[in-house]
């Protein structure tokens, strides 16, 4: 295990993130004039003491798109107290995910906590009108939506605790306008707890199910009867985390020989239905909804675990070295049978998918996503596309070798009720696209439905902004 910072070869994963704000200099077209809100994303933006990139501090970027067709950009830090502490320091002194401090295991053993750990670097919500960052041991901070200034922990006025864990998934419905959540626990039982949020931002306790074994998830899916959750088998020893030698995420460790287990557990109450099935590991859940009897499942499906564990802890130099290997797939679950059915829906390897959030909980035909082609095999996605889930058809716009992309964030052009026919690929893809060469990141919006057109606006950031993982759209009022 290192003690200290490996020497770093990439900037765009390694260089800290300037708090900054700042108009985005239109480099092509222009902005459609009905595109009018706040783009905000999350991510992983002080590197320097992290070993892994998930110990890296959150910063919210935000991008503000004004009715008069200008944009302006925005970068705030999340102050937690991993950050506070953390801020002048040259070394490590919070154990984090993937981090230890130096001093092996006298210094580490029996030490830590989520509460010092949170790093809010994972993803981005609303909450009735509140702005919350999110990092899945931990509870969520609120942000000013205007300013970006830091508010404070957040606990949903007590129904949290402090030792609560809110994943950076939360899904939510738009039928009930309900959200939902979870947080992994992890101790002599371990359990899923699982969360609904009213449409008035109240949380109540859904579910606490135990899990047969102790399995790092990162995401769940929703449907209209059930929260489901895939448990590949990536599985926590407790030892070497308690003794010191390693941080939390080095005590996970794939076991290609155990069953990824699925755990459905209904949104009304009741008991949850638990099997197995053959081992995958996934991050992330594109959509999910219920077919008559069965559940349907789009995920990005990875064939093992410890490939993209190795990438994300040298992810200094990932770039050179890494090929992403999870492409899109859907399962059906039969809940009754307690039999599960895959088949890979596009094979060109894809991460980050996003879908019409209108429409979650319902089936709907595409999928977007940060696509990985052959243009560069070895990053991590230089192109955005869209797979039609019905038809596998995939169509790219791909920036080249020089670029990585972020998820893309699909904006729909106009409003519409669930009510109205589903014809969701009317609307905008946002994304950061950061190029290498010229050290720079783009925001980029496409046509959904005219991919192949390439960009319909391209405006630069007054600062890169590095990696993010998740973000959310916030229409004008
Ligand atoms: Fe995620």
């Amino acid at each position: 295990m290192r003690d200290a910072p490996p020497q770093t070869t990439n900037t765009h994963w390694s260089e800290d993130i300037l708090e900054t704000d700042g108009p985005i200099d239109k480099t092509q077209g222009n902005l459609p004039p009905d595109l009018v809100g706040i783009l905000y994303r999350n991510g992983p933006a002080k590197n320097k003491l992290a070993n892994h990139l998930f110990d890296g501090d959150g910063a919210l970027r935000a991008v503000r798109f004004a009715p008069d067709g200008t944009a302006s950009y925005q970068c705030r830090y999340v102050q937690t107290p991993k950050y506070s502490r953390e801020q002048t320091s040259t070394k490590p002194l919070v154990r984090g995910f993937g981090t230890q401090p130096p001093g092996g295991i006298l210094r580490n053993a029996m030490r830590g906590s989520p509460n010092q750990a949170n790093a809010s670097n994972t993803s981005v919500m609303f909450s009735n009108g509140r702005l919350l960052t999110l990092w899945e041991m931990g509870l969520p901070w609120e942000l000013d939506p205007d300013t970006l200034e830091t508010l404070g922990e957040m606990s949903f006025d007590g129904a949290l605790s402090s030792r609560s864990t809110f994943s950076a998934h939360p899904r939510n419905d738009p039928v009930t306008q309900e959200t939902y959540n979870f947080g992994m626990s992890y101790g002599p039982r371990n359990r899923i707890d699982t969360y609904r949020i009213d449409r008035n931002g109240r949380l109540f306790p859904l579910a606490r199910t135990p899990v047969p074994v102790s399995v790092m998830n990162h995401d769940f899916a929703l449907t209209s009867k059930w929260a489901v959750f895939l448990l590949g088998p990536v599985i926590f020893n407790p030892v070497p985390l308690l003794t010191g030698k390693a941080p939390f995420g080095k005590a996970m460790t794939w076991k290609g020989d155990h069953p990824t287990t699925i755990l459905l557990i209904p949104r009304e109450g009741g008991k949850a239905i638990v099997f197995e099935t053959d081992p995958w590991f996934q991050f992330h859940i594109a959509g999910a909804f219920d077919d008559q009897n069965e559940i349907v499942v789009d995920f990005c499906r990875y064939p093992e675990y410890t490939n993209i564990d190795n990438a994300l802890t040298s992810f200094r130099s990932i770039e050179d070295d890494y090929v992403l290997d999870a492409t899109l797939w859907r399962c059906r679950i039969s809940p009754t049978r307690r039999t599960l059915q895959s088949t890979q829906i596009c094979p060109i390897p894809m991460e980050f998918p996003h879908m019409d959030t209108r429409f979650a909980t319902q089936a709907q035909h595409f999928i977007y996503g940060s696509f990985s082609t052959d243009v560069s095999p070895s990053s991590f996605g230089s192109a955005i596309g869209r797979v039609n889930t019905d038809t596998g058809k995939t169509d790219l716009w791909d920036f080249g070798p020089a670029c990585a992309t972020s998820e893309p964030i699909f904006v729909p052009r106009k409003e519409k009720t669930t009510s109205d026919k589903i014809e969701n690929e009317d609307g905008w893809l946002l994304a950061f696209v950061y190029n290498h060469i010229e050290h720079a990141t783009d925001l980029v919006v496409l046509d959904a439905a005219r991919l192949e057109n390439g960009t319909v606006w391209v405006g630069r950031l007054p600062h890169h902004a590095g990696m993010t993982f998740h973000g959310v759209w916030r229409p004008h009022a």
